[in-house]
């Protein structure tokens, strides 16, 4: 039996359990919420989608801290207040108003005696993935943000529309902070089985548009939608449901997680996006691939924009 606890109950944490049960992917969802009204109304609702989109049977509460005892993954996607962007949106703004929320919500789980796989969607994602790691105790490969695993959907989908191939045959990664300081890895892009660069010397007519534009596109559009709808919660909902279906399968999935990087890519103490092996017990190893000097520099860059904002939380 597999039981996921979200901690958060606004768009990101209901489409993702919408996800759960349409795609009859875990046996119990426990929803907690400080709005305890908000959080019963969700569960209700949920129950109420089981009778026609899922074969298995499900229990759907409305939980306290004390549900994670016995959960197998706890998702936090609680955000302190109705995320905002300025006119230079970044996502590690978000940090100071989100952090002590989350060491509270992450002493709350470990009172309960969990001792399952945090997946973490709040943002910042790389640096909060963080914080909870230090604040819980837990071995860091039981800590999973959901990194860049939603730039890379996002990429893939450009290429996708621009090579007119499907998206689930493009692959690669888009690498880094979940955020502003991400970039395309181009030279782990491959369509099929034929690397990008391959693919467009074969198909002049393809000439994909400057790859900065894609490049930049991916840090955009998550903002152009968040100002569209108010939020974003389709794409990070699959992600979270992609990841919890690699823990629940034991699938050994390679993804684009927020990890704890010790050395890899010259990347010290700090989680940033990185591709990596996902089982039933977390994060079974980082895989290093063979970038580019360019895309290593990016990488630090990254990772020393990250370990900044990582440092200001201990001042
Ligand atoms: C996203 O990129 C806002 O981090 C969220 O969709």
């Amino acid at each position: 039996m597999s039981k996921v606890a979200i901690v958060g109950a606004g768009a990101v944490g209901m489409t993702y359990a919408n996800t759960l049960v349409a795609g009859d992917l875990v046996d119990e969802i426990a929803i907690i919420d400080l709005n305890k009204e908000k959080t019963q109304a969700n569960a209700w609702d949920l129950l109420h989608a089981v009778p026609y989109l899922s074969t298995s049977p499900k229990k759907i509460t409305s939980a306290d801290y004390d549900t994670c005892r016995d959960a197998d993954i706890v998702v936090i996607t609680a955000n302190a207040r109705a995320a905002t962007f300025d006119e230079k949106p970044d996502r590690l703004k978000l940090l100071e108003a989100n952090v002590k929320m989350i060491q509270t919500i992450t002493m709350s789980v470990m009172a309960s005696g969990f001792n399952g796989i945090f997946l973490v969607a709040s943002n910042p994602v790389d640096v909060i993935s963080q914080v909870i790691a230090e604040c819980s105790g837990l071995p860091k490969k039981q800590i999973i943000g959901t990194g860049t695993l939603l730039e890379t959907a996002r990429l893939k989908d450009m290429i996708a529309e621009n090579l007119d191939v499907s998206p689930k045959n493009i692959h690669g990664y888009v690498l880094g902070e979940h955020g502003n300081s991400s970039f395309s890895a181009w030279s782990t892009m491959m369509i099929g089985a034929l690397s990008l660069k391959t693919w467009l010397e074969r198909h002049p007519e393809n000439a994909l548009a400057d790859f900065d534009y894609y490049d930049r596109r991916v840090r955009e559009i998550g903002f152009d939608i968040f100002n569209g709808k108010g939020n974003t919660s389709y794409g990070i909902a699959s992600v979270l449901a992609r990841l919890t279906m690699a823990i629940t399968r034991d699938e050994k999935a390679i993804l684009p997680v927020s990890t704890y990087l010790s050395g890899e890519y010259g990347v010290f103490g700090v989680y940033i996006g990185a591709p990596a092996v996902i089982d039933a017990k977390g994060v079974r190893e980082v895989l290093i691939l063979d970038l580019l000097d360019e895309e290593l520099e990016h990488y630090k860059k990254s990772a020393a924009i990250l370990k900044s904002n990582v440092e200001s939380i201990k001042k």
